[in-house]
């Protein structure tokens, strides 16, 4: 029988848990507990990996000030995903953990050193979010006026990955030798220093951290634009993708499979997960009453403009909800995220961008129904789109734990039962595990 499974990601951030609906959980997430326990539960569910995603602000992009932003807890505050990551990794034992850090925060050798102590301390489980950052406003907490254009920040990016795997490859395998009776803890002759000077980055090296597990962390990345697929066809072995229905994520697919090939990779290596926001109810009909409360609520609107707002330096504040938006919107942010909300040439109103979305910005194709009928849903998908699987996330991130039982006692079982999802961890690391089909 043909292996039919496709890997499943989540895909959060260290902000407040659901805190305003009946089934809300507190709100005060600092101590991290509430989020190491999902990581857990996502165990349980046997999922690839959890992603958190980052930002460096606080934005006052929406009606030009916090306000908003701050009165719904969208996007801020947002506590550091690193610190996360690790207690995440130290709870579990499988699940991939995937933290976003920008290459505008660190330098390579921090970001070396920092992720491959990640790896070692979760045995081969860690993954980087590999962001330029996409905002004027992080820029402005960086010594810059603004973010550099895209063109410049890929640039700097491709130079920066150079650097991060010289400074990985720094340590050859079997460098620490451990020789007791001699007295050697590691060979000299095994450790390199990297001596890189190019364009944008001066760096001597070796990291003075030991060769890591998986020998350089799991890359994932989200580039959309022609420039930002070429840098994650080049360099991912996990691309997370907010696409256009079926047809649109088979299209992606496509484009960075021929990308990767053209830059002499096998495309197999890279898993492709689509953001999707599941609504699961005990009836079909239960499902769709909860969706439409859900669009309905009038905080609904705000949340997705706010956070849309946030990503693109665009002040949606100011459209009127029941027009169509007077053109195709252009940023030097998240393009790819403007461009699947804006769905330029729909005619559609601002207000019916938000609502028709279903999922908010965050979902490529429309999920509702019964455990068992989204489950057959994403297995027509996947056929249809041909891999590589789901990075599932609610329209403006923030969990429950009910929801997270939904998912993970609901679905995933009924994914299970189709041969859709897998059962067991088959690996210990991260690549392997996505590797494994
Ligand atoms: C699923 C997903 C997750 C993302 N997570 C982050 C993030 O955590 N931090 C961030 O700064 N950008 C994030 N981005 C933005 C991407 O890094 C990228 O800037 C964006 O997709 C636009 O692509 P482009 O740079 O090629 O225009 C994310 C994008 C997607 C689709």
């Amino acid at each position: 029988m043909p292996d039919k499974r496709f890997h499943l990601g989540w895909f959060m951030n260290f902000t407040p848990d659901e805190w305003r609906e009946p089934f809300a959980q507190g709100g005060l997430p600092w101590d991290g507990q509430f989020y190491i326990e999902m990581a857990q539960t996502l165990e349980r569910g046997c999922f690839d990996y959890i992603m958190i995603e980052d930002k460096l602000m606080v934005s006052d992009t929406y009606g030009g000030s916090t306000e908003a932003g701050l009165r719904t807890g969208m996007m801020a505050p947002k506590h550091d995903p690193v610190p996360l990551a690790v207690a995440m990794g130290m709870a579990t034992s499988r699940l991939g953990i995937v933290a976003t850090m920008s290459t505008l925060g660190y330098p390579p050798f921090l970001m070396a050193r920092l992720s491959s102590t990640i790896d070692s301390l979760t045995k081969g489980r860690f993954g980087w979010n590999v962001v330029t950052s996409a905002e004027d406003l992080a820029a402005r907490n960086f010594g810059l006026d603004k973010l550099p254009p895209r063109e410049l920040r890929y640039a700097m990016a491709d130079e920066y990955m150079e650097v991060m795997d010289k400074l990985f490859d720094s340590w050859d395998e079997g460098a620490v030798v451990l020789d007791r009776k001699k007295g050697v803890y590691a060979d000299y002759k095994k450790v390199h220093p990297i001596h890189h000077e190019g364009q944008f980055f001066k760096v001597r090296g070796p990291l003075n951290t030991v060769r890591c597990p998986q020998g350089r962390p799991v890359y994932v990345q989200a580039g959309a634009s022609p420039r930002g697929r070429d840098f994650a066809a080049k360099h991912a072995d996990s691309i997370v993708s907010i696409a256009n229905g079926v047809q649109g994520m088979k299209e992606f697919r496509e484009d960075i499979r021929a990308r990767a090939a053209g830059f002499g990779r096998n495309p197999d290596d890279i898993k492709i997960l689509y953001c999707v926001t599941p609504t699961l109810g005990e009836t079909e009909e239960d499902a769709h009453a909860k969706q439409k409360r859900m669009l309905e609520s009038p905080n609904f609107i705000e949340d997705i403009l706010v956070s849309i707002s946030a990503i693109t330096d665009i002040d949606f504040s100011k459209y009127p909800l029941d027009e169509p938006l007077p053109g195709r919107l252009v940023t030097n942010g998240e393009q790819g995220s403007l461009d699947k909300f804006q769905n330029y040439g729909s005619g559609k109103t601002l207000r019916e961008l938000v609502v028709d979305g279903a999922g908010g910005l965050v979902s490529s194709v429309e999920l509702v129904g019964t455990p068992e009928q989204v489950a057959a849903r994403m297995g027509e998908v996947m056929e249809h789109v041909g891999g590589d699987g789901f990075l599932i996330t609610t329209p403006v991130l923030r969990v429950s734990r009910r929801y997270l039982v939904e998912v993970v006692d609901g679905l995933v079982p009924a994914l299970q039962r189709r041969g859709l999802a897998r059962t067991s961890y088959a690996h210990e690391m991260l690549r392997d595990n996505l590797r494994e089909f």
